[in-house]
């Protein structure tokens, strides 16, 4: 058995360390490995076969580095690449491995945040296409009613450092003000994109009183941690080091390390590590 086997945690960019930030505050005594395939970002515009080929040839490279769970933290590839992954890769590749994403784990619990049981969702364009959100909820909650906006332009934002300055104010309002419209009876609105957490204030700034926004960094924190319960046997295969490694597919790893810093809230030093 390797002498290290941490938990790998995959995204396109920097984007999933929101996501491994609240897991990191969960369980912090695990080992993990970050993974952000920069190189090749953003994944939100991209098709369906790209993202499972992108995400299968990292999800490999985590393996290659011991993992044996790995966290599709990035929504697109959830949404597009993980049902493949799951019911064939896995099976003819890697059978003791196990991969999990993000939407399944928000969508159990996402229609317990609305009292309307109208909720809208936020996302790249290639989540909002795939219809995995409105499939999911519509699975856990059949009385919730699931309205989609995609926001192509957030993630951008975010990747340019404008999320905090007044010209995000504009794209904010605009996609916000879309879904709205959609109905007056939305009262819960999730952020299905690892990057809109970091424009959560202004989101808030611009919604009316009495509509709540949900990241799911906590919640898909509280699912891993109850899945490593209700999965013994894949806990025990986890090391507990507290070890917590980053690599960027792009060779650029100081800018990697000056974004992921924002992202992840704390100094990150990454290594680069090249697509074959
Ligand atoms: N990580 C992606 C997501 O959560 C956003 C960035 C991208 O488009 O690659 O959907």
């Amino acid at each position: 058995m390797p002498e290290k086997q941490p938990i790998g945690i995959f995204d396109s960019g920097y984007g999933g360390l929101t996501v491994f930030r609240s897991i990191a505050d969960l369980l912090p005594g695990y080992d993990y490995v970050y993974l952000g395939d920069n190189a090749r970002a953003p994944y939100g515009n991209r098709s369906f076969n790209t993202i499972h080929q992108y995400t299968w040839e990292c999800v490999q490279m985590l393996f290659g580095m011991g993992c044996p769970l790995v966290i599709l933290a990035c929504n697109t590839s959830s949404a597009k690449a993980l049902r493949t992954i799951q019911q064939r890769d896995l099976l003819n590749e890697e059978p003791w491995k196990r991969v999990l994403g993000v939407i399944r784990p928000t969508a159990e619990v996402i229609g317990n945040y609305s009292g309307t049981k109208e909720i809208g969702v936020l996302g790249t364009k290639g989540t909002v296409q795939s219809g995995s959100y409105l499939i999911e909820i519509n699975n856990f909650f059949p009385g919730v009613k699931v309205y989609q906006q995609a926001c192509p332009l957030w993630v951008p934002l975010v990747e340019n450092g404008e999320y905090d300055k007044p010209g995000a104010d504009y794209f904010v309002g605009k996609y916000l003000d879309q879904i709205l419209a959609q109905s007056g009876k939305i009262d819960t609105l999730l952020l299905a994109c690892t990057h809109y957490p970091l424009l959560a204030d202004k989101i808030k700034a611009h919604l009316p009183a009495g509509i709540r926004v949900v990241s799911q960094g906590g919640i898909v924190a509280e699912s891993l941690k109850d899945y490593l319960e209700r999965h013994p046997e894949m806990e025990q295969r986890i090391t507990r080091n507290a070890g917590r490694r980053f690599y960027t597919t792009s060779d650029d790893t100081t800018d990697f390390d000056q974004h992921a810093s924002m992202f992840f809230g704390e100094p990150v030093n990454s290594e680069f590590i090249p697509l074959k």
